[in-house]
């Protein structure tokens, strides 16, 4: 079976900590006091317990490495539980559609890709294929190679996968990542009109909001999930109602606490008759700390930051004279007049699988024929995929490779400012989550200082309160720069000088 599609079925013996439910037949998963840590000190879940009904879409929020593809990999029982519980209705098959291809299933066809979905051999394949293939609008022939797909064609791969075995439940990690419009569209239609249980992690508010009707919030600080009827924004204004609500009772009880204090210290000062009276005000004074909540802590935002750019840029950094695109799965030359300077940023536009990122990657790399790069250039590339970071590095080895020499506390305060902070620093690459890496790869633009920025679809994975602050960065960045991103909202926020349709 493929590590990243579980078929749960409750019959077979693996399950040890799923159980199954009977005599519910409204609720169809239940955590029940679910701990889980990885590794030792590393607490993910605390007894966390809720539950999901079924055919319900519900969206799954937290911040970057709370924990949200962890709390997936529990259900699909790839990892176990340390503790608690959990149930799924008996019978009901799970199936994921995961945050990234792992790597050793990039080298797989397609026909292999799908076929490890399953745990025996399916003979009638190939029109199992074609049919979720149809659903998530890819033309995908069965012998193509997997890392021969964009972005945007692997997030459709994924979602089809996740397809191919009519699941009951369906869970989708960040399934907008890589999408243009036209995918992310066609996936909410399809969710929209889906009898299954979804459960969705995204940070992309609006597709959440049209489809799901309940949130899981997943809280870095606590552990807990917390539940809540309504959409990603009734969510977010609940949590804010809640802070000040809390913060508004403690400030009311800390001013009834010094009153009383005082009026202590006036009453111990009057003698013995009046001891007593002071006790019982010490006694109340008690029960007020007492009732004082714990606020709910807000998810942290990364520091407004700035990428330097390398000293000494002139001149046109960059000129493009043609580029190759890729057309019916065939590629060709298009003819382009592009000058990039110090100071200038470049979008480039089109739909996905016409070649953008092995644009970008050819460019990075000095094998585009119709780009010459000045002399000297410092190329910051933030990848798609994060395969320029070594994965087998720990942050802190990530950082310090890109400095000239050196520098403990430039390394941990830029890492820190991304929120990589404490033992993080000293975890592999590959250990991190998802948007952690890309936070990561911000890190090392920072201490880079490049003279070319080349950006690939630089909001995937990232948690949406960071987004605002990376787009002021890069509206910000004085040398030379290409984005490609299908987010309009995000790129509406950056100063694009020039932009290059493909299409
Ligand atoms: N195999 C592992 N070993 C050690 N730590 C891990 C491992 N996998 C994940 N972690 C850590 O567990 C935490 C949760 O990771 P997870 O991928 O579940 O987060 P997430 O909420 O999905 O984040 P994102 O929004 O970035 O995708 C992170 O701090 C991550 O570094
Ligand atoms: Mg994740």
């Amino acid at each position: 079976m493929g590590k990243f599609f579980a078929t749960v079925s409750f019959l077979c013996s693996f399950c040890y900590a799923l159980t199954t439910m009977a005599g519910n037949n409204d609720v169809i998963i239940r955590f029940e006091e679910v701990s889980f840590e990885h590794g030792h000190n590393k607490p993910i879940l605390k007894e966390v317990s809720f539950s999901v009904r079924t055919g319900s879409k519900v969206t799954v929020m937290g911040q970057n490495g709370a924990g949200k593809s962890t709390l997936f990999s529990l259900l699909t029982g790839e990892r176990k539980p340390d503790d608690g519980k959990i149930h799924v209705t008996r019978g009901a098959s799970i199936a994921i559609a995961r945050q990234v291809i792992p790597r050793d299933e990039l080298e797989l066809t397609v026909r292999a890709f799908f076929e490890c979905r399953f745990k025996e051999k399916v003979y009638d394949i190939e029109p199992k294929i074609a049919k979720v293939l149809e659903v998530v609008h890819l033309n995908a022939p069965l012998d193509r190679i997997v890392r021969s797909f964009s972005g945007g064609q692997q997030a459709r791969l994924l979602l089809a996968a996740a397809l191919i075995a009519e699941p009951d439940i369906l869970l989708l990690d960040e399934p907008t990542n890589n999408l243009d419009k036209a995918g992310i569209q066609h996936l909410t239609e399809f969710l929209i009109a889906s009898q299954k249980t979804c459960i969705v992690i995204s940070h992309d508010a609006d597709f959440l909001n049209a489809f799901t009707d309940g949130v899981l919030y997943l809280d870095i600080h606590t552990h807990v999930v917390e539940q809540y009827a309504g959409n990603y924004f009734d969510v977010l204004r609940d949590i804010t109602a809640r802070v000040e609500r809390e913060n508004r009772k403690n400030a009311q009880l800390a001013k009834s606490i010094q009153e009383n204090k005082d009026k202590v210290n006036f009453f111990a000062q009057k003698g013995s008759k009046m001891r007593l009276v002071a006790k019982r005000m010490r006694d109340k004074i008690e029960e007020m700390e007492e009732e004082k909540v714990d606020v709910r802590r807000e998810d942290k935002t990364i520091r407004p930051f700035v990428i330097p750019v390398q000293d000494g840029l002139g001149g046109d950094v960059l000129t493009l004279s043609s580029v190759r695109i890729i057309h019916d799965h065939k590629p060709k030359n298009k003819s382009v007049k592009v000058a990039l300077r110090k100071n200038k940023h470049l979008l480039l536009a089109g739909p996905n699988g016409i070649g953008k990122s092995t644009l970008l990657e050819s460019i990075a790399r000095g094998t585009c024929e119709g780009a010459t790069l000045a002399k000297g250039v410092t190329i910051g590339y933030y990848r798609q995929d994060f395969s320029t970071l070594n994965f087998d590095h720990t942050v802190y080895d990530e950082l310090k490779a890109v400095l000239p020499r050196e520098d403990e506390e430039k390394i941990r305060s830029t890492a820190a400012s991304f929120l990589i902070s404490g033992a993080l620093i000293y975890t592999k690459i590959g250990n991190l989550s998802e948007g952690q890496k890309g936070l990561v790869a911000f890190a090392r633009l920072v201490l880079e200082r490049p003279g070319l920025l080349i950006l690939d679809e630089p909001t995937n994975h990232i948690n949406f309160r960071h987004i605002p602050v990376i787009a002021k960065a890069l509206d910000q960045y004085e040398g030379a720069m290409i984005l490609v991103s299908h987010v309009p909202d995000f790129v509406k926020h950056i100063r694009i000088d020039e932009t290059l349709e493909l299409g």
